[in-house]
């Protein structure tokens, strides 16, 4: 094949679009979104089907100790292969595109090749990663960060999740706990294909994200402990309101983010107070904080302000607070040659294309500790996600699995 007619490749858009409708059918909910939580049934579903389509194009499948998937192709064992892929797990009101776009992207890119018979000189590889959401089970990125050594195995299994089971036995008995040792592989370099799930390329009508920065992620559950009363009868100076502290500490974390300003976000997301009575004062509260900036110095004054707020209130509220950290990631900072590649391609493809600073975490930012990484992002209309309302038109999706291709084409032809 010669150079024009590889520069003339693209991707089957209809292929991807199949895919992408087949996948969303396993765990659909209302809206056309999708639940299918970490190795939970419906992620098996998801990960049979996947591995079904990997399988057909006689891929060598892989799966390590922490069920992170991955579909080589020949060569991968002598040569470091160049890497996409992302995750299939989503939150419990999931979009389908969040994850699912970034492995079925990769895929369709190695299917497209195939079928042109076109072997670059480096092996290519899709990994779908495990729980990369952490909505069930924290931190979030967990598959990959194990794979990175970031995360220990015995760590991972003994993670809990929020409806009870041990990580290590959901996955023993979903039937994905691989025998390779995490970190088995090491890619050449990391391409991630995903959507920007903000609204920054929809509101500028542009195509096409070169995404070379990642903002830091802190992740808490805070516990409170007060007294359980009757709330007609407790006068005010009287009572220990664990439900309370939950709420003002949530509007306090709100008001710090608008007061610090710039790339600061703070969300409390899940709430749960005890026992959730209309006449009775919460005795406890379990909440979550998930604070996030792309300046790792003003994450820290962050968190030390909401300490500081959380050591106040238990005193001003007789109340007992414990917190547990989920999740600490730094800002990170991707591979500056690798998103100049994106931004290049993206341009000669004929796309309107920007850099870009990632607001979510993905597992691009755990493959950047162990080789150059970037990630290509899509516009996700009016920035819904993590939303079944989440949407992509199929043009933009095409874009970035072609920007995707001739990315990882690129990246192959390297010494
Ligand atoms: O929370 C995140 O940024 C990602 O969706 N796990
Ligand atoms: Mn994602
Ligand atoms: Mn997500």
């Amino acid at each position: 094949m010669t150079e024009t007619t590889t520069s003339r490749l693209r991707i089957d858009a209809a292929r991807l679009l199949r895919r992408l409708e087949a996948l969303a059918e396993i765990g659909a909910i209302e809206g056309g979104g999708c639940c299918r939580l970490a190795l939970s049934d419906e992620d098996r579903h998801g990960r049979d089907l996947v591995v079904g389509w990997m399988r057909e194009l006689g891929l060598a499948i892989r799966i390590d100790a922490i069920g992170n998937v991955f579909g080589f192709t020949p060569g991968w064992e002598r040569r470091a292969p160049v890497m996409t892929g992302s995750h299939i797990d989503t939150v419990r009101t999931g979009g389908r595109y969040d994850g699912n776009y970034g492995v079925l992207a990769g895929l369709e890119v190695i299917e497209t090749l195939h079928d042109a018979r076109i072997a670059p000189p480096r092996p290519l590889a899709v990994a779908i990663f495990t729980n990369e959401e952490g909505a069930r089970f924290q931190p979030d990125m967990l598959g990959s960060l194990v794979h990175v050594g970031g995360l220990s195995l015995a760590e991972a299994y003994a993670a809990q999740a929020v409806d009870g089971p041990a990580l290590g036995a959901e996955l023993a008995r979903i039937g994905y706990l691989g025998e390779e040792q995490p970190g088995f592989v090491t890619p050449s370099a990391f391409v991630e294909l995903h959507i920007e799930q903000g609204p920054i390329l929809d509101a500028e009508g542009i195509a096409i994200g070169a995404v070379e920065h990642l903002q830091g992620i802190s992740w808490q559950e805070i516990s409170v402990t007060g007294q359980s009363n009757h709330a007609g009868t407790t006068p005010m100076r009287l009572r220990r309101d664990a439900g309370y502290v939950a709420a003002a500490t949530a509007a306090f974390l709100h008001d710090l983010a608008e007061e610090m300003g710039g790339a600061q976000v703070c969300t409390v997301g899940r709430i749960e107070l005890h026992p959730n009575l209309i006449n009775v004062i919460a005795a406890r509260a379990e909440f979550t904080a998930d604070l996030r900036n792309t300046d790792e110095k003003l994450l820290l004054e962050s968190e030390a302000r909401l300490a500081r707020f959380l050591t106040d209130i238990a005193a001003r509220t007789s109340t007992k607070i414990e917190t547990r950290g989920l999740a600490r990631l730094e800002p990170v900072t991707f591979d500056r040659g690798v998103a100049d590649l994106i931004e290049r391609i993206a341009g000669e493809l004929g796309n309107s294309v920007r850099r870009m600073i990632s607001g979510a975490g993905h597992d691009a930012q755990m493959m950047a500790r162990i080789c150059p990484a970037a990630m290509i992002f899509v516009p996700s209309v009016k920035g819904i996600s993590h939303n079944a309302a989440e949407y992509t038109t199929p043009a933009d999706l095409a874009a970035g699995a072609d920007v995707l291709l001739h990315t990882m084409l690129s990246l192959a032809a390297r010494r």
